[in-house]
């Protein structure tokens, strides 16, 4: 990764007609996108513009200046348009099997989405079969110190491993060794995951899962883990303080992982998970 393509809209978005979360999904993307052609040529074209970043080298892209309305049905209204004009051919991944949209907020809980503590690298919906490729933070509201996000790129990590001896037998350990990942019970019934981090040619880490406690987790795979996760840490980092208005995308089925640093004060995101549809 050469670092997230910055993107600015320019031009007025009138409103549109807005409506509430659970109706969000009734309609077919393809018709919110039509609609915001006929409504916002300009954001149409510029969902056009974020998708070819987005599917094309670069993987990951801020997209700045949209339109940021205060009242919240409205600012999510805009922002479902805006996925859908730009993805038409996927569809939205509940996290909760309910809402399209995920409240990435502190709420005190254990989960990274649900705190406000630092988060290191990691991928969302490891255990989430078919794979969700794609992800989409919304800002709605900046924290009032911290919270940016980062990304990293994996592979930069697994070549880096690749170089060493005791990498090459991490990585060996990492492709054939099933890790038991504990799914998290909002994501249904809590329940036990078994599959290796490295999976054809595809990175899945998302180590606050992984059930380190499990028999599986032997010393010399515990070493292995420890090493990627310290690999991980020292790759170089391209950051993006979301703002309100401002959209981070990337496509995490490329090596991409996310992470934040911790924050203070309120902060909210919308988060997307957006999966092909088939
Ligand atoms: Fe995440």
């Amino acid at each position: 990764m050469n670092g997230i393509a910055q993107l600015y809209f320019s031009g007025q978005v009138p409103p549109l007609p807005t409506v509430s979360e659970s109706d969000l999904t009734e309609r077919a993307p393809t018709d919110w996108a039509n609609q915001l052609s006929t409504v916002c040529p300009t954001l149409h074209s510029f969902a056009q513009e974020a998708r070819a970043v987005l599917l094309g080298t670069s993987g990951a892209a801020v997209l700045r200046e949209l339109p940021c309305p205060a009242d919240f049905d409205e600012h999510q209204t805009l922002i479902h348009a805006f996925y859908c004009a730009m993805l038409p051919d996927h569809t939205l991944v509940s996290a909760n099997g309910s809402s399209p949209y995920w409240k990435v907020t502190d709420r005190g809980g254990t989960t990274f989405s649900l705190n406000n503590t630092y988060s290191p690298a990691h991928q969302d919906a490891v255990t989430h079969d078919p794979r969700v490729p794609i992800i989409g933070l919304a800002g709605i509201q900046a924290a009032a110190r911290g919270g940016e996000t980062f990304l990293v790129d994996a592979n930069e990590a697994v070549e880096r491993l690749e170089s060493s001896k005791q990498g090459k037998e991490a990585l060996e350990i990492l492709a054939n060794v099933p890790i038991p990942h504990l799914r998290h019970s909002a994501f249904g019934a809590a329940h036990r995951v078994l599959q290796p981090v490295l999976r054809n040619g595809h990175v899945l880490w998302r180590p606050d899962l992984i059930d380190w406690q499990s028999d599986v987790v032997s010393a010399e795979i515990r070493s292995a883990l420890d090493l990627f996760a310290r690999s991980l840490e020292e790759l170089r980092r391209f950051e993006v303080r979301i703002e309100p208005g401002e959209i981070l995308i990337w496509n995490q089925s490329r090596g991409l992982l996310h992470g934040r640093y911790a924050y203070y004060g309120s902060r909210l995101l919308l988060r997307a998970w957006f999966a092909p549809v088939e």
